[in-house]
């Protein structure tokens, strides 16, 4: 069963349930549709479920001029209880004005923590998974900040980036990170760094997550640099069971990660703070198949999960994710990523149907 035990919010309060929903750009559009099915299917093991339907994005930013629109975060604070956000098409060449809306939105909700769950499926439910393990990613500080400066030298251009690492933000991913490594079997975390070259703001990473292991004396501890750690992960990703590392290297880690399991579009993640989560699949836009109908939804559908089980509606989580377990386990119903011929739309009604 694909099952990451992960931070749970109280439930007993909530007499009605309000999800926001962003597809943003490609195949965004394909796959957050798939997770709204997907949980609308789940029924009465969740409160009465209300959809509110929010824009985000680069198409949104050509058509309005602003890529997060104000409302949309607003109606987010107020009136939801969570959302799902599919992904961006952010473009690799500056454009004036324009801003990464996902990357905006983990800062102004606070969500602080990336947790991407790497999970391949078993053969049979009774046999434990190849690969198991958790990214847990630094989601608001690191290079992220987006501090560029372009300036003229002596030999011509030269180009800065500031990092920055706060002990305030590595201590709580890192108790984030602790949390989930008790709550799972192995109850192993593995400290992601590059300490010895950037010995200032990876050490302060690495020292900040270390001083958290105190209060989680039953977690082992390990700790690896980020480049042998992507050797690793291909050589033996059995070692690893949570993984904790500042934002550039968590994201890094879980795409790579993705490959052990067959493909991006299957790996879920949710960006959670300690007052909101929001569901969204570790992959982007892909612009190369959009519109084509063979996005695969389970990235997406699982992300819902996922969601769902951080909100404490864990009956409804388990059942989505056997129905996808199912759908993947019998191998008829696949989209071409993973090498099946099926469009989105079968392959969501297929998992639907068994939930
Ligand atoms: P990508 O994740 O969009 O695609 C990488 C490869 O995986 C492509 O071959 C794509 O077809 C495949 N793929 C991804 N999701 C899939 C799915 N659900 N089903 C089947 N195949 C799938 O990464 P790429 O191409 O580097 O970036 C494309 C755009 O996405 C860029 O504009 C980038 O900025 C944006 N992006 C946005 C993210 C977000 O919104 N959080 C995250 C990563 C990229
Ligand atoms: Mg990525």
């Amino acid at each position: 069963m694909f099952r990451a035990p992960i931070r749970s919010m109280a439930t007993s309060a909530r007499k009605s349930l309000t999800i926001g929903l962003i597809p943003a750009d490609g195949i965004g559009k394909e796959v957050i549709p798939a997770a709204r099915t997907a949980i609308e299917a789940v029924g009465s093991d969740l409160p009465p479920t209300r959809f509110v339907d929010l824009i985000a994005g680069f198409e949104t930013f050509t058509r309005t001029g602003v890529a997060l629109p104000d409302e949309t975060v607003e109606s987010l604070q107020k009136e939801c209880d969570s959302a799902l956000f599919g992904s961006v098409s952010s473009p690799s060449k500056k454009v004036v004005g324009y801003s990464s809306p996902i990357v905006a939105l983990r800062k102004k909700l606070d969500l602080y923590a990336n947790v991407r769950p790497v999970l391949s499926v078993s053969p049979s439910p009774d046999q434990p998974s190849a690969v198991d393990m958790v990214v847990v990613r630094e989601n608001t500080e690191c290079l992220y900040i987006k501090q560029e400066q372009q300036t003229l030298g002596e030999h011509g251009k030269e180009a800065r980036a500031t990092r920055l690492i706060t002990e305030r933000a590595s201590t709580r991913i890192g108790q984030m990170a602790f949390e989930l490594a008790q709550a799972r079997a192995r109850k192993h975390l593995t400290i992601i760094h590059k300490s010895n070259v950037l010995s200032v703001t990876d050490g302060l990473f690495r020292e900040s997550v270390r001083a958290v292991h105190e209060k989680y004396p039953d977690v082992t501890v390990a700790e690896q640099l980020v480049d042998s750690a992507v050797y690793r992960l291909f050589r033996e990703p059995q070692i690893y069971d949570v993984m904790v590392a500042p934002n550039l290297y968590g994201d890094i880690l879980s795409d790579a990660a993705a490959a052990l399991v067959g493909s991006l579009g299957v790996v879920p993640s949710v960006n959670a703070g300690d007052n909101f989560v929001m569901g969204e699949p570790v992959h982007g836009s892909a612009p190369d198949i959009v519109g084509q109908e063979i996005a695969n939804p389970i990235a997406s559908i699982r992300s819902a999960a996922l969601m769902l089980r951080h909100l404490g509606y864990n009956k409804g989580a388990d059942r989505i994710d056997s129905a996808v377990d199912a759908v993947v386990r019998e191998g008829q119903l696949l989209t071409p990523d993973l090498g099946g011929k099926a469009k989105t739309s079968e392959v969501v009604n297929a998992i639907v149907k068994r939930i």
